[in-house]
């Protein structure tokens, strides 16, 4: 497997918290801590309404955006919602089928696909959540989980199209506030090469290999260096310990500190 090739990618996910001001006052935070690093992307995924202050106060060489999620729609009378369409040039990357949008909105396998799809039509790279429950987990399902998420979310895209994408390992029982336990690197070891080997069968060993995989669940400055160091892992996505600069800051320097010593 040619690691290499797949720049690192650490994802804050802010979730609902924090107001425009807050979130101004967190990026000016990171902004002074965290050093640009070319082997390292770091990707901000802030509320809909703090995207576009958050975009005109980023350096744009040291941070990307991400939405947390978007319609599937370009346009049309859909009452509240954003596309993927009008976050195009504002974001670079878009959450699509996180636990929470799966779980608190029902948002089915044919929706997530949906999302994904749209993302891909307008230029945004999805990082697409995947992760079995805690009853499905001890049900043994793990695997046809995975299985039926990766392969309904990526229906619609060409090889090279999902290529492209990020797919987040996040165990729903892993989640802080999903419950909060602590992965064993060996299960994120086995997921994650359960997901590769998902993407070969569908669309070849080249893109199996180009796509990244990252890591989600509880991830704090702590821990950040065990899972980075897992075999096949690209990235971690970071929900509660984003949005305190300290630790996100720290999590993103032991990132920076792996790639150097690889
Ligand atoms: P957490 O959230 O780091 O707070 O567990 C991760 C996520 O939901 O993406």
């Amino acid at each position: 497997m040619v690691r290499s090739i797949r720049k690192k990618l650490i994802v804050g996910n802010w979730k609902m918290n924090l107001s425009v001001g807050q979130s101004s006052l967190l990026v000016h935070r990171l902004s002074k801590h965290i050093k640009g690093h070319r082997n390292i992307e770091v990707v901000l995924a802030p509320s809909l309404l703090a995207l576009q202050p958050v975009s005109l106060e980023i350096d744009h060489r040291k941070f990307h955006l991400a939405s947390q999620n978007a319609h599937s729609h370009d346009e049309g009378a859909y009452t509240g919602e954003v596309s993927f369409t009008m976050l195009r040039g504002l974001v670079q990357y878009g959450i699509v089928g996180h636990s929470e949008r799966r779980m608190y909105f029902n948002e089915s396998l044919d929706v997530v696909r949906d999302k994904v799809a749209a993302a891909v039509r307008n230029d945004i790279v999805p990082i697409l959540c995947v992760g079995e429950t805690h009853t499905e987990r001890v049900a043994g399902e793990t695997k046809q989980v995975l299985h039926d998420q990766i392969v309904t979310a990526l229906q619609q895209l060409s090889a090279d199209e999902v290529a492209d994408t990020v797919i987040a390992y996040e165990p729903v029982w892993a989640i802080s506030t999903f419950g909060g336990q602590v992965a064993k690197p060996a299960d994120i070891k086995e997921a994650v090469k359960y997901i590769r080997f998902q993407v070969e069968e569908l669309y070849g060993k080249a893109v199996a290999e180009h796509i990244r995989v990252l890591y989600g669940g509880s991830v704090d400055e702590n821990v950040a260096g065990a899972y980075l160091d897992i075999a096949g892992i690209d990235g971690l996505l970071v929900g509660g310990a984003s949005l305190n600069y300290h630790k996100f800051s720290a999590i993103v320097d032991r990132a920076c500190r792996m790639v150097h010593s690889d």
